[in-house]
């Protein structure tokens, strides 16, 4: 049996539009519990997700077209000393475990290298505080600027 051939896609084009599928939540929820414990996002949920015009949602598909790997690029515009520049943040990069080590997040990162040149983005950013994940950007070209990631939670009461 051949190698796997999978697809990576923009979510939101208007190209893929017709690709959609209705497993794409169920596999997407799957993938975000298995990697960072979420619970699953309703439709209206991920709609709202989708409707941010910031919002860039890279998928990866299998030869069935089921999602197996996915992340989420936000750009913003930032104020820079009088100009303006686009920062991008990258978030919640994650294949299914099924799927892992077989190229999907590197083409992935590819494809958002290829999107931040289309966009004109200045820097883009993400954070990663697992071991393997840390190794396997800093292989594919990210710098590492600095493991002080500080976090606020606003609606944490728990904090003394
Ligand atoms: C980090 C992650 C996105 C990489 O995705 P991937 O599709 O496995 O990526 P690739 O196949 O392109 O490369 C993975 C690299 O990790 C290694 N690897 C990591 N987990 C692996 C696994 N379970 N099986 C085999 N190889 C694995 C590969 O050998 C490869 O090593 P290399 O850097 O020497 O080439 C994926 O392991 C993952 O989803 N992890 C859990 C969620 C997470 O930590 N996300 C990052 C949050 S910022």
């Amino acid at each position: 049996m051949g190698a796997v051939e999978y697809t990576v896609q923009d979510y939101k084009s208007p190209l893929y539009l017709k690709e959609r599928k209705e497993t794409d939540l169920q596999d997407i929820n799957a993938i975000n519990t298995i990697a960072f414990g979420q619970p699953p996002m309703t439709e209206d949920t991920f709609k709202r997700f989708l409707d941010q015009e910031r919002v860039t949602f890279l998928v990866a598909r299998d030869e069935r077209g089921r999602i197996v790997a996915k992340l989420t690029i936000y750009i913003i515009l930032l104020d820079c000393g009088g100009t303006l520049q686009r920062k991008a943040y990258i978030e919640q990069v994650a294949t299914h475990p099924k799927h892992e080590g077989q190229g999907l997040g590197t083409k992935l990162l590819k494809e958002v290298e290829l999107t931040l040149h289309g966009r004109l983005v200045h820097t883009a950013r993400l954070t990663s505080s697992k071991e393997g994940a840390q190794k396997f950007y800093r292989k594919r070209g990210w710098r590492e600027t600095s493991s002080k990631v500080f976090e606020f939670l606003p609606h944490n009461t728990t904090s003394s």
